[in-house]
């Protein structure tokens, strides 16, 4: 039908992007669909609701040279083939007509500029002019242009691509990894919505740890979670190690993955040892401690929420009350709580008890069986 409307009004289509990638990986049917025209999208747009039964809803974004049709489950985007060229300190593209080659050259990957072609003439063609096809045969991720210019123009790619790799079990190009470090600063001009967005997907994936260790390795975590940055290292002294917080938090959150779809609670595993980093001590007597880190961490929550513009919501008290409680679930008392902020949280547990024993499980799964036992006992 679009294709239809297009040799109408005497245009080329094609739908690019998202939709071409996931038709060729035979991923769950798709939600937004983009279609670029060779001309006018708004108009294309207009033709193709007068053609759709039931009179579906259009919005028309004037500025942008967009247009939406809201059709049944799905949302059709209409936009103008393009031209893109960026300032320094702006994720805004500075925008001029183009061609669909021109339209292929401005997107993030290889893999997300594959075209099909929609007119009658030739519908059905695969315009893959950077080789996306056989990127996904390869499971790579890589840029159409030289990936310095394309994560420079909009670093938020750099999230996409870690987020892509972590979603579809990809890899990474070398030569994108190293743009990505060189360029991991400009994530500063990135909106946080956006990278809490994309470290949304990331914990929602089957595997959330390869996206933070690539993170971790092309070194975007400290600019993003440097609390989680902070949990990494082993110190030794008098023959006394502790275990790397970092890895075993990655080895929590995947262990969580298995068992709970729920996006709080993944992101309470993900959290649940940041109060190590600034509690941790060395005793003579004892060893190592982290004494209170369940509190600062708790209190590490509400700040980390607060900087990445999250909702101070019930969901962040949710999470609060998690990391809380994952240490310990079963010794705290009351004499234990002397923060009254802290103490309303605690005992506070009511309905979030079930999610609190997947989180402990998700953890001690990770710890030897001599903790193992005693948690269970408990
Ligand atoms: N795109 C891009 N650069 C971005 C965002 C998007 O080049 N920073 C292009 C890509 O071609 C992408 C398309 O716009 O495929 C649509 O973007 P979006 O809907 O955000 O993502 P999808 O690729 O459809 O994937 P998903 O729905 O999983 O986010």
């Amino acid at each position: 039908l679009i294709g239809e409307a297009s040799d109408e009004l005497g245009v080329d289509s094609y739908v690019i992007g998202g939709f071409v990638r996931d038709y060729f990986l035979k991923r769950n049917t798709p939600k937004d669909i983009d279609i670029v025209a060779i001309g006018s999208g708004i108009e294309l747009a207009k033709k193709v609701a007068s053609k759709l039964k039931g009179k579906p809803e259009i919005s028309v974004f004037k500025n942008f040279g967009t247009a939406m049709i809201k059709h049944k489950d799905l949302e059709l985007e209409f936009v103008g083939a393009r031209k893109e060229s960026y300032n320094r300190d702006s994720r805004k593209p500075i925008v001029e007509d183009g061609t669909l080659e021109d339209d292929q050259n401005r997107r993030d990957f290889t893999i997300n500029a594959m075209a099909l072609a929609l007119n009658e003439s030739n519908f059905g063609e695969l315009l893959d002019p950077f080789d996306g096809l056989a990127d996904l045969d390869r499971k790579i991720i890589r840029t159409p242009l030289e990936p310095g210019i394309t994560y420079s123009d909009d670093p938020l790619r750099m999230m996409r691509a870690v987020r892509f790799a972590t979603q579809l079990h990809f890899t990474i190009e070398l030569q994108s990894l190293r743009a990505i470090t060189e360029n991991k600063d400009r994530i500063k001009i990135v909106s946080k919505e956006r990278i809490v967005d994309e470290l949304h997907k990331i914990l929602m994936s089957s595997k959330p740890s390869v996206g933070f260790k690539l993170m971790h390795q092309t070194e975007l975590l400290p600019l993003i979670l440097p609390e989680l940055t902070a949990l990494q290292g082993i110190e030794e002294k008098e023959g006394q190690r502790h275990k790397d917080n970092f890895w075993h938090t990655l080895e929590v959150v995947d262990n969580i993955a298995e068992t709970t779809d729920n996006l709080w609670l993944r992101w309470a595993a993900l959290l649940h040892d940041i109060g190590k980093a600034p509690t941790k001590k060395f005793h003579e007597k004892i060893g190592w401690t982290f004494h209170a880190h369940e509190f600062v961490g708790a209190k590490m929550v509400y700040k980390l929420f607060k900087r990445l513009r999250m909702p101070l919501n019930e969901k962040m008290k949710f999470v609060q009350k998690m990391v809380l409680m994952s240490s310990r679930p079963i010794i705290l008392s009351e004499d234990h709580v002397t923060d009254s902020a802290v103490r309303r949280l605690v005992f506070d547990a009511g309905d979030s008890v079930e999610d609190l024993m997947t989180l402990c499980e998700a953890d001690i799964t990770t710890k030897n069986p001599r903790k193992q036992k005693k948690y269970k006992n408990n």
